[in-house]
């Protein structure tokens, strides 16, 4: 009796070390082979054709390694936002650095027509307690840079349209391609500044619509035709004061405001949801527009930045972004508090 039930025993743990193994040995390929499922199903809602097989097989295991991130971070510790599989999905974050941000840090000198006047909203104490200008009217919908490093350009031109409408009472959609070609300030894809841009802009007596002048996403020679017919003008801008996200709040209560931040980060770039806590540094090399602000519900509700983004709408919440607000860094989170400004009309 005792052998038997040895024997059994023996047989038993030697059929479950051939279960083991061998259903280790399929789940491998089953993993593989939905992933690899998955990855057409994503070219093709995404468009994406690869130029060869090498191309492909390349992509997919970018593709995967970022799937496989994702995925970890999404059944991971909650961390109040989540990542998801978007269109940047078969990039290396270093080639969607490269490809998709374009901010260039503010030079040393001092340029010409910077406003050195005093912050024009610092006694400013009509605060609302939240405040979305998407309500307001004062946002044109989300729009889409591609693979061109024009995000300065957008930001500005969210800020004008924005101003615009508060000074003016009109929506217009303002041309972005106009800065790209025309703006010698800038670099067009190759990156640029809001300061900058809004300087061009007052030299240039203005901006034509985004309808006479669309958007192309690649550098063009300046149309001097289109940009006769301006739609809407500036008279200036102004720094928001540095480091300060209460100085930043005085201004958005106002107005839309570009803001520069560190937008090159993997989490940044698989954002999908929920209110952004990080990680990023404070290296910035992207620009948003922040639209408004508020605070999460219920008792432990977390405040947030408002922020539109230019990588068309399948990113973050359709386009936008909700970022932490009143960090402990005075720089912000991502540093969102260094560097923002917004015109004057
Ligand atoms: C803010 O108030 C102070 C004190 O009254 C004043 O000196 C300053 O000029 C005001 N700033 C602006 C921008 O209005």
């Amino acid at each position: 009796m005792a052998k038997q039930n040895q024997f059994s025993f023996l047989t038993s743990a030697a059929l479950l070390v051939i279960i083991v193994s061998v259903s280790e040995t399929l789940c491998r390929p089953l993993e593989e082979e939905h992933l690899l499922k998955q990855h057409e199903e994503w070219m093709a809602i995404h468009g994406r054709v690869y130029k060869d097989a090498v191309e492909k097989a390349k992509r997919y295991e970018i593709f995967k390694e970022n799937v496989k991130r994702i995925n970890a971070f999404n059944n991971g510790k909650d961390v109040g936002y989540k990542l998801a599989v978007n269109k940047f999905a078969d990039l290396t974050n270093e080639e969607f650095r490269a490809s998709y941000t374009g901010y260039k840090r503010r030079p040393t000198r001092v340029l010409s027509s910077g406003e050195k006047k005093p912050f024009k909203y610092a006694n400013f104490t009509a605060i609302p307690a939240a405040l979305d200008w998407r309500t307001k009217k004062a946002v044109t919908p989300v729009k889409d840079q591609g693979n061109c490093g024009s995000c300065w350009a957008f930001s500005a031109v969210a800020a004008m349209e924005g101003i615009t409408m508060i000074k003016k009472g009109k929506l217009v959609p303002l041309s972005v391609q106009e800065l790209v070609d025309c703006d010698d300030n800038d670099d067009g894809c190759m990156g640029g500044l809001m300061d900058s841009a809004f300087e061009f802009i007052v030299s240039n007596g203005g901006l034509t619509t985004e309808a006479n002048y669309p958007y192309q996403g690649i550098d063009g020679t300046c149309n001097t035709a289109k940009t006769a017919n301006q739609a809407a003008s500036i008279t200036g801008y102004q720094d928001v004061p540095a480091n300060n996200e209460k100085a930043l709040l005085q201004a958005v209560a106002n107005q839309p405001v570009s803001v520069a931040i560190e937008g090159g980060g993997y989490n940044f770039q698989f954002y999908s949801s929920g209110v952004f806590t990080g990680s990023c540094g404070t290296d910035i090399d992207h620009a948003v527009t922040a639209v408004g602000y508020g605070k999460t519900s219920g008792s432990g509700g977390t405040k947030y930045w408002l922020m539109k983004n230019s990588w068309g709408t399948g990113w973050g919440e359709k386009g936008y972004m909700r970022i932490q607000k009143d960090v402990s860094s005075k720089a912000g989170l991502c540093g969102l508090a260094t560097e923002a400004s917004y015109p004057t009309a």
